[in-house]
């Protein structure tokens, strides 16, 4: 979603929020521009990449030494340059950049105008630079404050005034804000690596807070001005790290980086002799989580995929029932949330409006809250009673690669914690443990056999329709290939349980339209090659993912890619690898931009 950056200090404005507008630059966004207050606020927007932003900035004097920034993701309003943020009022004395929604902008629209406002743009964020005009009297955090009451919605906001220099006023409310201030100055923005290059000393603002920062420190408070003491969050990342590391893409750096991804996610927390899981964030709800008779699970996209397999996992290895619901809908539904129910939120960026929101109405209901998460610090980890962090590092690619594969891993960790909490024998626990502790070197296995899906990719990629099938552990996997195809090359695909082809979708089977089957060796091994034997029999081409040393596929399948073999609630890991590889290099050969593709965004902050 959008992206907002802030600035002041000692150094020229300008080129500091140019450079944090490109490191936002992946969550997604169809506009930008910025406001740099020298001798009198200079401001610049532009529709279309940030190149546009930056050669309007060169060709002006853009002077001042305090500014902010954003990169907009639009939601009311078309994509034009008067729509773009930042938002004047009528003085051109207060400027806001926003992330979220306003919800009541018709009324405080029009009770604005009443007042003499006029608005030059229809979007909802212009209203709040009106409406802090409205209580400015000198001291911008104070109207903030003021105006702030009066909003519904949802805002990470960040507002400069000419008439109260040098000063950057911040106020969040469920979209994310971080702030700093280092020996140059002082800086907000809505993701850390955007300012990651300055310092990795930041604060993370919690909802309802309104943070001053200037050059030499920062105050934060709630709307009704009571000062809130803050913590320093040292950032795990290096600069490197949000790096492409020598890659074309951060897609194909992340689907690469997987074997030291699952290890971080792994480290510390298998007890291979005892056969247990250690999962710390958990600990102080040991017992709570002993009586557990019923866990939800919620998430969207790929996060809701990974959370399907835990579903497998966590049945077969603990006993638990567990339904994985999509948060969209949970939020809307009505419920029904026992005393012993656990409700777990599984996010990437801690950030997905819908998941915090069905996380809000799991809260309200009463039921013990968990978290899968691996942006350090997000909304989602600051809400949840007990969190699992699944430190996959930063991940830039709009599209989900190993921060899937280590959601996944933490989940199989969860099915042991459980299970060993429960009836699973300390032989089955020590086997889960020892074929996590394997997994890592069986990712580097598979990444190995790239070029293999390479050419599977040259050969399939000007198809325009996609089938993926599995069973059982190899059913979310087949969802999860069809979205990263579809999200990655814009090509049709569907995922479909491989015993679902004769109830309908098998119709559209013909020489041009290839299911790729995701088909291990495992327990239901048989019953998926009958069913590619049906398609095969109606002349559609299959593309296997089977197990090392099965040869027999070969005879029925036209292209076939190996993965090594481990447990059967493991194969998920390994299966992925090259589904996600094959969607980066028919993406890549179809010239689409496999980080940012058209449409996406990295975190769905609106619903
Ligand atoms: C996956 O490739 C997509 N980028 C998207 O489906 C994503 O998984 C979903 O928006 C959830 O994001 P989250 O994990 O940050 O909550």
């Amino acid at each position: 979603m959008c992206g907002i950056i802030g600035y002041t200090g000692d150094k020229q404005a300008a080129p500091i929020l140019l450079e944090g507008l490109r490191r936002e630059a992946y969550r997604g966004y169809d506009s930008s521009g910025m406001v740099v207050f020298g001798t009198s606020p200079k401001l610049v927007r532009a529709v279309g990449k940030l190149e546009e932003l930056e050669q309007k900035v060169a060709t002006l004097s853009m002077d001042g030494i305090f500014g902010i920034g954003h990169s907009r993701w639009a939601t009311h309003g078309e994509v034009t340059e008067v729509n773009a943020h930042p938002h004047a009022d009528c003085k051109s004395n207060v400027f806001v950049v926003h992330n979220g929604i306003v919800e009541n902008y018709r009324e405080l629209r029009t009770k604005l105008k009443e007042k003499g406002h006029a608005f030059s743009s229809d979007t909802d964020t212009e209203i709040l630079a009106h409406l802090i005009e409205h209580f400015f009297e000198g001291k911008l955090e104070e109207a903030v404050r003021k105006a702030m009451r009066l909003v519904r919605g949802t805002y990470g906001l960040l507002v400069a005034a000419a008439q109260d220099p040098g000063k950057l006023v911040a106020a969040r409310l469920s979209s994310p804000l971080v702030i700093a201030v280092n020996g140059t100055g002082g800086f907000v923005a809505s993701d850390p690596a955007a300012i990651i290059t300055h310092t990795k000393k930041v604060v993370f603002l919690e909802d309802g807070e309104v943070a001053t920062v200037t050059a030499d420190g920062f105050t934060v408070t709630d709307l009704e001005n009571n000062v809130k003491d803050k913590e320093i969050t040292e950032l795990e990342w290096s600069v490197e790290e949000a790096q492409k590391g020598g890659r074309p893409h951060f897609m194909l750096k992340e689907i690469e980086e997987q074997p030291e991804s699952l290890q971080n996610a792994l480290r510390g927390r298998l007890l291979v002799e005892e056969g247990k899981a250690k999962l710390g964030g958990l600990e102080p709800f040991a017992e709570r989580l002993r009586s557990t008779d019923r866990l939800i699970i919620t998430a969207m996209g790929t996060a809701s995929l990974a959370a399907m397999v835990g579903e497998y996992m966590i049945e077969e290895y603990a006993g638990i029932p567990v339904e994985v619901e999509n948060a969209a809908e949970f939020r809307y539904r009505k419920p029904v949330i026992g005393k012993n129910t656990a409700f777990l939120a599984i996010s990437q960026s801690g950030e997905t409006a819908d998941t915090l929101a069905a996380l809000a109405e799991a809260k309200e209901k009463g039921a013990l809250t968990l978290g899968l998460i691996n942006v350090i610090g997000s909304t989602l980890a600051r809400q949840v009673q007990a969190g699992i962090y699944n430190h996959a590092g930063p991940e830039i690619g709009v599209a989900s690669t190993k921060a899937f594969t280590s959601q996944v891993a933490v989940l199989a960790l969860l099915a042991l914690f459980f299970g060993r909490q429960r009836s699973l024998s300390l032989v089955q626990g020590r086997r889960i443990a020892e074929a996590l502790s394997a997994l890592p070197g069986l990712v580097q296995k598979t990444l190995e056999s790239a070029s293999a899906v390479e050419k599977v990719a040259e050969k399939y990629k000007d198809a325009s329709d996609f089938f993926f099938i599995g069973r059982k552990y190899s059913y979310p996997v087949a969802l999860e290939g069809a979205l990263k195809l579809k999200e990655i090359t814009y090509i049709h695909a569907e995922g479909y349980g491989a015993g679902e082809m004769k109830h309908g979708p098998i119709a559209l089977i013909d020489e041009k339209f290839p299911t790729v089957a995701v088909v291990p060796s495992d327990s239901v091994y048989e019953k998926t090659l009958s069913n590619i034997q049906e398609i095969k029999a109606r002349r559609g081409p299959i593309i296997a993912v089977a197990s090392e040393g099965n040869n027999e596929i070969e005879e029925i399948a036209d292209d076939v890619l190996y993965i090594p073999k481990t447990l059967e609630m493991l194969t998920p890991i390994l299966s992925v690898i090259p589904l996600q590889l094959l969607a980066y290099y028919i993406g890549v050969k179809k010239g689409r931009d496999v980080d940012k593709p058209r449409n996406l965004a990295k975190s769905v902050t609106v619903e």
